[in-house]
């Protein structure tokens, strides 16, 4: 007699759970695959800080891009729940250079929606790109930031490759994205990277994989780009003339033209010989020019602090040997902030990276040293894409004379350097004068006034109106190119906005994706089932006198349900992402003053858990080799 009503209960508790327990095991097998899984819905201080309205609708997490070696890309997305007709269907990614420098200096201190204060909680910046367009946020290459890997890249062509295995994870995880117009945004060392990923992209199209499509690349933007560094070492004594660091009555002059014309030597052979177009041919003594120049131009007397000049802003001063590696301030905040497990948790990482503004390990193997410099992409690029290269002006390291220069020299669309006749334009943001603009033949050229190396920290709304610029969306009356601030061109176009928003987000996407709330209702169904299945058994058992093996499958599944979260890897049986950071503290230890090959001139700010390393721990001598990072 109950055989049947037994029967009857369990076909309709497997009818019941069948959708539950598809989802439930996606959840717990394939962690890391769903939308879901990478939602973003807390941070200290969201919810005190940041008006609900602009909230951004956030994604982030370590995605896997290769299983045999366990190398991850950490991203996190942000995206306007209220886009406007001017910020639909982009997706801007956003790189920071070093090589090895996280991109979370862009998003925390940049071009991102949010600042850290002091309580280490996010606070809004007014002038964040998300407005613009999607803006995604990618710790590469592997071993930076909370990106982890067994492997390191050594060389340019590795980087593009594995950026371009990073966007086909990522529009298979976003396939409603998929058709967006692309940008590639990034400062500094994404000078080298940008290039090199963009060519991969234009390849790509050529011969897209079976069942995908084009990505739609709209252009490379590129802030204070380190690109050409023949060009721009030798730019920094033509700058600091400029801006009056030194001169030829100064002392500090001797020394330093001494070191530009070794360098000039080298750069003059290199020209005549097959070696050119290796970045090996910028060599130590190029790259000492910039250590002399700070050097000579040290002031003694002056307070501990104020010593040296910052590289990145010859307006500010900082102490020496830093000269500009504790700078930005925002680092400060940004640090420990991102050390915060609860923020870990939030950013829904898998494995708990301790996180480095800039990872030492990363820029010792990726020297570059068979890749071609990225200027030498350019001719091919331009004839396919925009690009569009931005330098603050008080920036020295990647300064805005050595672009110039450059561009001086570089051919392109049938001409060298930019056409005669093309007049600068002063740049008008919101009525107040931003730059100057240069454009011809797909180059835009812009050079940004009162800004450092890292234009979106010192100047946020005239940044994101840089996307205007690649867009075309601005006017040009009486030499003048107008662009109008975030808040003028959100309200012109309310009417035609739409909304998104995390706590909609899921409703609103297909039906593959379940709420939080709906899986939560059908986890409640699943437990409902579950118990009367239970029950009738137990029942069953008690008028059987034993247990039947379903009871013992049936409270397994149950423990399964309850505890799934054990199913997470715990710390210790977690992969050693640490296995970077640990193989970094090694190479350190081994030989602390490596000389990284090139340019790793990303004068970074040292953080407390700082890798990057100065080769003169002698502060009354003269500098020699030492290590700069390009943030
Ligand atoms: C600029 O790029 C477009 C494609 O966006 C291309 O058709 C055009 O030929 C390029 N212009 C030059 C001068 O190469
Ligand atoms: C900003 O730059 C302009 C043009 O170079 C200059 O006239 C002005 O003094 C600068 N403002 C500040 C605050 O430095």
């Amino acid at each position: 007699m109950i055989f049947p009503f037994i029967s009857l209960v369990l076909f309709y508790a497997a009818l019941a759970a069948a959708t539950p327990l598809k989802r439930l095991s996606h959840l717990l097998s394939n962690r890391g695959t769903s939308q879901q899984d990478f939602l973003v819905t807390s941070l200290p201080g969201l919810s005190e800080n940041i008006a609900e309205a602009d909230v951004p609708l956030m994604f982030a997490g370590q995605l896997e891009l290769y299983a045999e070696n366990n190398t991850h890309y950490f991203f996190w997305k942000f995206s306007e729940p209220r886009k406007t007709p001017e910020s639909a269907n982009r997706t801007i990614f956003w790189l920071n250079g070093g090589p090895g420098c996280s991109s979370m200096d862009g998003a925390l201190m940049e071009s991102g929606p949010f600042r850290i204060d002091d309580n280490y909680k996010v606070v809004a910046n007014s002038g964040s790109w998300h407005k613009k367009g999607d803006i995604v946020f990618v710790d590469q290459p592997s071993g930076t930031g909370f990106s982890y890997s067994e492997k390191y890249d050594a060389e340019l062509d590795q980087v593009e490759a594995h950026f371009l295995r990073f966007l086909q994870k990522y529009f298979e995880l976003f396939p409603e994205d998929a058709e967006n117009e692309i940008v590639l945004a990034g400062e500094s060392y994404a000078g080298q990277y940008i290039p090199y990923i963009g060519r991969g992209v234009l390849l790509r199209n050529q011969n897209v994989p079976e069942g995908e499509k084009p990505y739609k690349l709209k252009g490379l933007v590129i802030g204070n780009g380190w690109i050409s560094p023949n060009d721009q070492a030798l730019s920094y004594v033509p700058f600091a003339v400029q801006a009056g660091l030194t001169a030829t009555d100064k002392p500090s002059w001797k020394p330093i033209l001494h070191q530009h014309m070794k360098c000039q030597e080298l750069v003059a052979a290199a020209n005549t010989d097959d070696t050119f177009g290796t970045n090996s041919v910028v060599d130590k003594e190029c790259e000492k020019i910039l250590n002399v120049l700070l050097y000579q131009t040290l002031d003694p007397n002056a307070a501990k602090n104020d010593q040296c000049i910052n590289m990145y802003d010859y307006t500010l001063r900082d102490s020496y040997p830093s000269c500009g590696m504790n700078w930005p301030p925002g680092l400060a905040n940004v640090n420990p902030f991102l050390h915060q497990d609860e923020v870990m948790s939030n950013l829904n990482l898998i494995n708990k990276v301790e996180w480095n503004e800039c990872s030492g390990a990363v820029g010792t193997h990726l020297k570059a040293r068979h890749s071609r410099p990225s200027i030498m992409l350019f001719p091919d690029l331009l004839a396919q894409v925009e690009i569009l290269l931005f330098h603050g002006n008080r920036d020295i390291i990647c300064n805005y004379i050595g672009a110039e220069d450059m561009i001086k020299k570089l051919r392109w669309g049938g001409l060298t350097g930019f056409s005669s006749d093309i007049e600068p334009l002063l740049w008008f943001h919101a009525g107040e004068e931003a730059g100057y603009v240069k454009s011809d033949r797909n180059l835009t050229f812009i050079n940004i006034f009162n800004a450092s190396h890292m234009v979106p920290f010192d100047r946020p709304e005239v940044s994101a109106a840089l996307i205007d610029i690649l867009n075309k969306r601005y006017d040009v009356v009486d030499g003048k190119l107008n662009t109008k601030n975030l808040s003028a061109q959100t309200s012109t176009s309310d009417s035609e906005t739409t909304n998104s928003t995390a706590s909609d987000y899921s409703a609103d996407s297909d039906a593959d994706e379940s709420t939080t709330n709906s899986r939560i209702v059908r986890l409640i169904q699943l437990a409902v089932v579950i118990i009367i299945v239970w029950g009738i058994c137990a029942i069953y058992s008690t008028y059987r006198s034993k247990p039947t093996s379903i009871i013992k499958t049936k409270a397994s599944g149950r423990k399964k349900n309850v505890q799934w979260a054990d199913l997470i890897p715990s710390e210790e049986e977690q992969p050693k992402g640490f296995f970077s950071k640990a193989l970094s503290k090694l190479s350190r230890s081994d030989n602390p003053y490596a000389p990284v090959a090139n340019e790793d001139i990303e004068l970074g700010t040292a953080p407390p858990h700082d890798e990057f390393i100065i080769a003169s721990d002698d502060e009354t001598e003269e500098p020699s080799g030492k290590h700069t990072e390009n943030k």
